[in-house]
């Protein structure tokens, strides 16, 4: 199988975030210590992917690229693409086509936090799988906000619905899909929903009919948070600065995980370090380089 490449959609209008993303883009706000997109960014490469596609707006592009860079400084190779207006989630499978050349894909959204212990693992076994789709399901007391997963009573998925008006379940999709290489034939098959966007789970649904998506479920031991309004983006700041403070270790701190994956070696973590010099972050840089935690 061809490596699998990795996808960020960080487009979108961010209206309900508004007035804070009338100049920004909302996936470069603050969570706590970090810029939002590290967060995916940092989930992509837990799952050990090295080539990822950012898509933004035409707008916000250079701003993305002037803080993520090639990523090259992180061994990594980070490229970049416009979605023209949020025409849907599943169109980001189309725009990175070109880009994934026939390879699998990981597709997270620019706003989805992931946490919990086990979850490197968790995503590099995900990452290994090598056919179908493979999404993560996580209970929710809302799940008329979210894509939502059925299973029948021997937990097989039997139907995945956009927002339900009507209770389907409590299981909503999160913003993170594992595709095999028919991802984009199955998204340029589908046609504008009611409400006039591509979206991914009508992608879902096609390997559902195929018996060809796999739902891991995540259990109430990991934290998902969608930084989506101004309530979800304060709390999500407030749960990282919890965690952080109490063990001293960062959450999506991607100079962490690069060095830790051996996608970057001691020497180049230092030099990173020395861009943050006075601050908090660029002393965790150090100190990262020097303990021999795992
Ligand atoms: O967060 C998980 C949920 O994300 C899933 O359970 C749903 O199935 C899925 O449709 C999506 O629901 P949302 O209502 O949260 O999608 P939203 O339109 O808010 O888009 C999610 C992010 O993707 C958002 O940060 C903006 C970005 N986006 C969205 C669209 C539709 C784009 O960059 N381009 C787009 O065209």
């Amino acid at each position: 199988m061809a490596k699998r490449k990795g996808i960020i959609l960080a487009g979108g209008a961010g209206t309900r975030l508004y007035p804070l993303t009338l100049t920004i883009s909302k996936q470069l706000l603050p969570v706590f210590d970090k810029p939002m997109v590290y967060y995916p960014l940092c989930t992509l490469m837990l799952a050990e992917i090295t080539q990822i596609l950012i898509i933004t707006t035409k707008e916000d592009a250079p701003l993305f690229r002037r803080l993520l860079g090639n990523g090259e400084q992180w061994g990594m190779q980070l490229s970049y693409a416009v979605q023209r207006r949020p025409a849907g989630i599943a169109e980001a499978l189309i725009i990175a086509e070109p880009f994934l050349d026939g390879a699998p894909s990981a597709l997270i959204l620019g706003d989805n936090i992931f946490y919990g212990d086990g979850i490197r693992e968790l995503l590099v076994k995900t990452n290994q799988l090598s056919t179908g789709a493979t999404v993560l399901a996580y209970w929710v007391k809302d799940p008329e906000r979210y894509g939502v997963v059925q299973f029948d009573a021997n937990g097989v998925p039997v139907r995945v619905v956009e927002k339900p008006k009507d209770f389907v379940s409590n299981w909503a999709i999160t913003g993170l899909y594992f595709f095999d290489a028919q991802a984009v034939t199955l998204a340029k098959r589908i046609s504008p929903s009611a409400r006039g966007e591509l979206e991914i789970t009508a992608v879902n649904e096609q390997y559902l009919n195929r018996k060809m998506l796999n739902v891991v479920r995540l259990g109430r031991g990991y934290a998902w948070l969608d930084a989506g309004t101004h309530e979800a983006l304060l709390a999500s700041s407030q749960f990282v600065h919890a965690i952080e403070s109490r063990q001293g270790l960062k959450i999506a701190c991607p100079e962490e995980i690069a060095f830790r994956n051996g996608f970057i070696d001691r020497g180049q973590l230092l030099f990173l370090a020395k861009q943050f010099e006075k601050t908090d972050y660029g002393a965790y840089l150090v100190r990262q380089a020097e303990s021999d935690m795992a």
